[in-house]
């Protein structure tokens, strides 16, 4: 089957960390949405999945690119949002299971936590290239406001006191860092042969409330993905298709949400999920996905597709669904297939 270079699909990022690092609120500065503030507690407690097109990411690292002239191949970009509270040790796993590349949000004033470490394990086992982000870098004494700006701009604007602060609690990052056997150094001051070619993991400072960074960590990870992990992003139409929560919604029944990371799935196919029960299969009734740059554990006004292409989150509406487990593969039972032949091949995995 072809595959091709020049035929990506999108990069599926996860963001990972400890619990209130601040990965949903990165998240809501790229969407421009409010969903941290909207969560119980403050806490996540699911996967996220939020959708972001190609030139949402051009526009948002538009100042950065300016010196860095960058040309975006990647159709967009898929962000799986995780939670950093302790219990949900399945989830993170999960996440990290499920991406290509994955920023580890670390709170710059709390250095490495609990489930930094956790998830650090989690990505180096599974050998997913990621980046740091030294998050709350607006937290630094005196810290001046640079709106959205490229975090190297933003520290020019500094006093020096705010900027050796800056400096030294990065060191401490490092070093601890380094204790856990990861090499790492702020990312301008690396060659991108580094970091592109070798296990030195690039720390970027960031502001989730105020920006500065934002745009050096989307940048970093399309960089990534067309010059480091291109030969896995070549679009391939076998569908690989994972489920990612179980829920009901108001006026559409039970629902499951998929990644689609290859592949396309298609209004009136034969779907086989693994249940508590075993192997069911349903016709595909409705794909829905959020609008970009939304997140789909929010409820939205859903966009109804009739055919979907990963790499992509995707609500299926269905019958006989209550009982689909997740973190499960889904099938599809093709022209030539036979139906029990699918159903044994989707339990096995
Ligand atoms: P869990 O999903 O529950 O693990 O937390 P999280 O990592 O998603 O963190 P969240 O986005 O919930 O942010 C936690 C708190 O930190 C919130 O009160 C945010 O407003 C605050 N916060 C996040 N990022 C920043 C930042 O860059 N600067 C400052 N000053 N506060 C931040
Ligand atoms: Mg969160
Ligand atoms: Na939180």
């Amino acid at each position: 089957e072809a595959r091709s270079p020049d035929d990506l699909r999108c990069p599926i990022v996860v963001i990972m960390g400890h619990v209130d690092t601040g990965k949903t609120k990165l998240l809501d500065k790229i969407r421009k949405t409010n969903v941290q503030e909207g969560e119980a507690g403050g806490i996540t407690q699911q996967i996220g999945a939020t959708f972001f097109e190609k030139k949402t990411l051009e526009a948002q690292t538009a100042k950065l690119n300016v010196t860095e002239k960058f040309d975006f191949k990647v159709p967009g970009m898929l962000v799986i949002d995780t939670p950093g509270h302790e219990s949900f040790t399945n989830l993170r796993s999960r996440g990290s299971s499920l991406c290509d590349v994955a920023i580890l949000v670390v709170d710059l004033m709390h250095g490495l936590e609990q489930q930094t470490i956790e998830s650090l394990t989690m990505l180096r086992k599974r050998g997913v290239p990621f980046v740091i982000a030294l998050n709350k870098v607006d937290r630094c004494y005196a810290w001046k406001t640079c709106k959205d700006t490229p975090i190297r701009d933003a520290l020019k604007e500094q006093d020096e006191g705010t900027v050796s602060e800056f400096r030294s609690r990065a060191t401490d990052a490092k070093v601890q860092l380094q204790e856990q056997g990861v090499n790492s150094n702020i990312y301008w001051e690396m060659g991108e042969d580094d970091w592109m070619n070798s296990d030195f993991v690039p720390l970027i400072p960031t502001s989730a409330v105020t920006g500065e960074g934002v745009q050096d960590v989307l940048m970093l990870l399309c960089q990534m993905a067309q010059r480091k992990i291109w030969k896995q992003l070549m679009w391939c139409a076998n569908l690989q298709c994972t489920v990612l929560e179980v829920k009901a919604i108001d006026g559409l029944g039970m629902t499951v949400d998929v990644l689609v990371v290859n592949g396309h799935l298609r209004e009136g196919d034969r779907a086989v999920f693994c249940t508590l029960n075993g192997p069911i299969v349903t016709e595909i009734r409705g794909l829905l996905t959020p609008p970009p740059s939304r997140e789909m554990r929010v409820k939205s006004e859903y966009i109804h597709h009739k055919e979907v292409k990963g790499a992509l989150g995707v609500k299926v509406i269905g019958n006989n669904l209550e009982k689909v487990m997740a973190g499960t593969p889904v099938m599809i039972v093709g022209p030539e297939d036979e139906e029990e032949d699918i159903k044994s091949e989707v339990m096995a995995d």
